[in-house]
């Protein structure tokens, strides 16, 4: 029996027009566990989670959630199924201010239809909807920017804001797509106490290319490099893995923490 949480990606293949953008990928989150996924920027990273959450056809492969086939699912059902994602842009609403932005993200809750279909007052489930999110804001320390609109923000916030969203849907399984990207060196460690948070109550999987944050917050990483996995292990393992060292010359950023992506 699957564990909650278990998402298996088993042997996925995607080519666009002659470029395998993934070739014969595998690789599984267990439970509980942070996966950290690096590579060099084309290495097929996005193309990964576009799979994961249905927006991509892989050519062949599978995979699984909690033993469930997601492949051919629509999104929505996936969302149902505890799995949430963060995009590598922002995807907030503009018109919304904060507070409601992240409050839309109970929509994709597994239990909010049956809560509406519950008999209780939308009155009452909106007001404790409105609470959560308030409380969401807090703990990503946040709160004062819950009346704003997104694009009066610093970026570093709205990438929180994005983050609230997509807890606000309750998630066993979050995918997050560089969610360092454009952030500070301090708002980088405050994103790893971030993290560190929300694997209490759900398992994560990290694309990033700030190798310095995705070690420091995952308990195993996922090298990939034109499509393929190169390497895999330990935080330990992969910064001492020469392959890996290899696939990122010319980036020497990376080397550094990386500081300037954005
Ligand atoms: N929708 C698409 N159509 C054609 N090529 C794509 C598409 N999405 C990604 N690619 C290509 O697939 C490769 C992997 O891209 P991506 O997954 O975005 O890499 P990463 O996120 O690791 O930077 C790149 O060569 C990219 O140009
Ligand atoms: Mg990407």
């Amino acid at each position: 029996m699957a564990r909650p949480g278990d998402l298996k990606v088993e042997d996925i293949t995607v080519r666009f027009s002659g470029l395998t953008a993934l070739d014969r990928i595998s690789l599984a989150v267990e439970a509980g566990e942070v996966v950290g996924i690096i590579g060099p920027n084309g290495a097929g990273k996005t193309t990964l989670f576009n799979v994961i959450c249905g927006f991509v056809r892989p050519e062949s492969g599978q995979i699984t959630y909690r033993g469930q086939p997601l492949l051919g699912l629509p999104t929505h059902r996936l969302i149902r199924l505890g799995i949430a994602r963060t995009l590598q842009g922002l995807g907030l609403w503009p018109s919304l201010t904060v507070l409601e932005n992240v409050v839309a993200g109970a929509a994709r809750r597994p239990s909010f239809g049956a809560a509406l279909f519950g008999g209780r007052s939308s009155m009452r489930m909106e007001r404790q909807l409105v609470q959560e999110a308030g409380e969401l804001l807090s703990e990503l320390g946040i709160a004062q920017a819950a009346s704003a609109y997104p694009r009066s923000l610093p970026y570093g916030v709205q990438k929180r804001v994005s983050i609230a969203r997509a807890l606000m849907a309750r998630p066993s399984l979050l995918l997050l797509d560089e969610p360092a990207s454009g952030l500070s060196q301090r708002e980088v460690s405050e994103l790893a106490q971030l993290v560190a948070g929300v694997r209490q109550t759900a398992a994560l999987a990290i694309v990033d290319h700030n190798v310095d944050l995705v070690t420091e917050v995952s308990d195993r990483v996922v090298v990939l490099n034109f499509g393929r996995v190169i390497a895999s292990g330990t935080p330990q393992e992969i910064r001492a893995d020469p392959n890996v060292a290899e696939a990122y010359l010319g980036e020497p950023a990376v080397a550094q923490g990386d500081s300037g992506d954005a």
